[in-house]
């Protein structure tokens, strides 16, 4: 049989290392310039044969206009073909076939496939059944790194260098997998971020995190900004270094920043109604009279769209608007990413590829601690059979251990250590190390570890067996 490359996926956008990603938009800019349409410069007008007798397969679960048609379009464009799973009624899922079950299938009926579902982190468990590269085309509230790819790629071709540019992300930055991963890239090439939430949807915690932990950004101390930019909750920004393998923990409120006023980019999200069951309040509306002011006069505006009136339809027509420039990109870079991924001479497959990430401990037991996100795709019961509970171990400052689940990267935190031969718990101690040797088992808390028939271990006990509470703490 004859060895087949190493698979590469797109879970994530930090599947892609910054390079990787300027290899793509080279690749992006020749097809416009060679295939673009002579009288709509951002439109592909005509085809090639560079993926001719390949076929992509999308699997759609989620209803979706831009990401499936245009990744269709890419591949046509091509030369291959699509076979297409558009509405999850009228596929085997409606019988109840698994995620892990359909991709298989799927992995021999196409050269890559591109799935949208509505679990975070399904996008990760496609990947470990497929045997074609998987590409995440929306994966719940976790992230939509080909959306994230077309956002850096209108800004570069509105001539916008993202380093030290003031991006302004608004609306619900909770639930919105758009925003997840254009964060992460921008603070990957060091853009400022200023987050302009609806009430009571930020960032989620494990995104912050990230931002500031794996990623170099800095938290800046409200008073620095606020006079001139009121309306922005909160903003990160990347001092100048190099951001791979950026381990430094901790917010800097000190940090020496040289803010412009001028805002360079709104990048706009409507609320995501099939996510929350509450109705937003007060969600923001950016519309001629939101971007009147001097600071927003050479500002481009950004939306994945669609749109549900959070973005005023009279800014179609004004010169900042570049939204619908941007779903047009969405051919271009389908185009440099399918190839990229099916190309065995020069694609992705012949790179390790993805951001650096620390090395961390893999935790991984049946029994135990579950993701204490409620949509993760660890939670749908029809892949339990697919799908256990497995965690990177991230360092912990406090009396937990701070899990990041590997399917839809929310972090969990662990309040209990135990032996699973022994079956004796212990609560963690303060500052403990990440301790994952097969016979660990974390809990969230003491009832839990009871209520799956382990016992406290008595500390006299600990004391004589290790000589050291500290220890004893953190491996029961
Ligand atoms: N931006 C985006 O993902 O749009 P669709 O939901 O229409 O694919």
């Amino acid at each position: 049989m004859a060895e087949r490359p190493p698979l590469r996926h797109l879970t994530s956008i930090n599947d892609l290392t910054n390079a990787e990603i300027e290899r793509l938009f080279e690749r992006a800019d020749r097809y416009l310039a060679d295939l673009g349409d002579p009288a709509i410069p951002h439109r592909i007008g005509t085809s090639t044969a560079t993926a001719h007798g390949r076929i992509l397969a999308s699997l759609f679960y989620e209803p979706s206009t831009r990401t499936r048609l245009s990744f269709e379009s890419a591949m046509i464009r091509l030369g291959g073909q699509n076979i297409s799973s558009a509405d999850p009624a009228t596929s085997s899922v409606a019988k109840g076939e698994t995620l892990a079950d359909t991709v298989r299938v799927a992995s021999n009926y196409a050269d890559v496939i591109v799935l949208r579902h509505p679990r975070d982190g399904a996008a990760r468990l496609a990947a470990e059944y497929a045997s074609v590269p998987i590409v995440n085309g929306g994966d719940g509230a976790h992230e939509h790194p080909t959306q994230t790819l077309c956002d850096l790629f209108t800004l570069r071709r509105e001539n916008k260098q993202l380093r030290n540019l003031n991006v302004a992300v608004s609306g619900d930055l909770r639930g919105s997998r758009t925003i997840h991963s254009f964060v992460y890239a921008l603070a990957r090439f060091g853009a400022n971020i200023m987050l302009m939430p609806a009430k009571g949807m930020g960032l989620p915690a494990h995104v912050t995190a990230r931002l500031e932990e794996e990623f170099g950004a800095r938290a800046v101390a409200r008073e620095k900004y606020a006079k001139a930019n009121a309306s922005v909750d909160a903003l990160y920004v990347t001092p100048d270094r190099p951001h791979q393998l950026s381990l430094s923990v901790g917010v800097e409120p000190d940090v020496d920043v040289k803010l412009r006023k001028e805002i360079d980019v709104v990048y706009v999200t409507r609320f995501q109604k099939e996510r929350w069951a509450e109705a937003s309040a007060d969600y923001p509306k950016i519309d001629a009279k939101f971007l009147k002011q001097r600071k927003y006069s050479a500002t481009s505006v950004l939306h994945p769209l669609p749109r549900v009136g959070e973005l005023d339809v009279s800014l179609d027509g004004d010169r900042r608007a570049v939204y619908f420039r941007q779903a047009a990109f969405g051919v271009p870079v389908r185009m440099a990413l399918i190839d990229l991924l099916l190309d065995p001479e020069h694609g992705l497959a012949r790179y390790d590829g993805g951001f650096a990430e620390a090395p961390r401990p893999l935790y991984a037991q049946a029994i135990g601690i579950r993701c204490a996100n409620p949509n993760c795709i660890t939670h749908d019961p029809l892949e339990r059979h697919y799908v256990g509970n497995k965690f990177w171990a991230l360092p912990s400052a406090g009396a937990a251990q701070r899990l990041r689940c590997v399917y839809c990267e929310a972090d969990t935190e662990a309040a209990i250590v135990a032996n699973g031969r022994r079956r004796e718990f212990a609560a963690l101690a303060p500052g403990a190390p990440a301790a994952t040797t097969p016979t660990t088992v974390f809990f969230a808390s003491a009832a839990d570890a009871l209520a799956a028939g382990f016992t406290e271990r008595a500390p006299a006990q600990k004391r004589a067996r290790t000589g050291s509470r500290t220890k004893v703490a953190h491996s029961p």
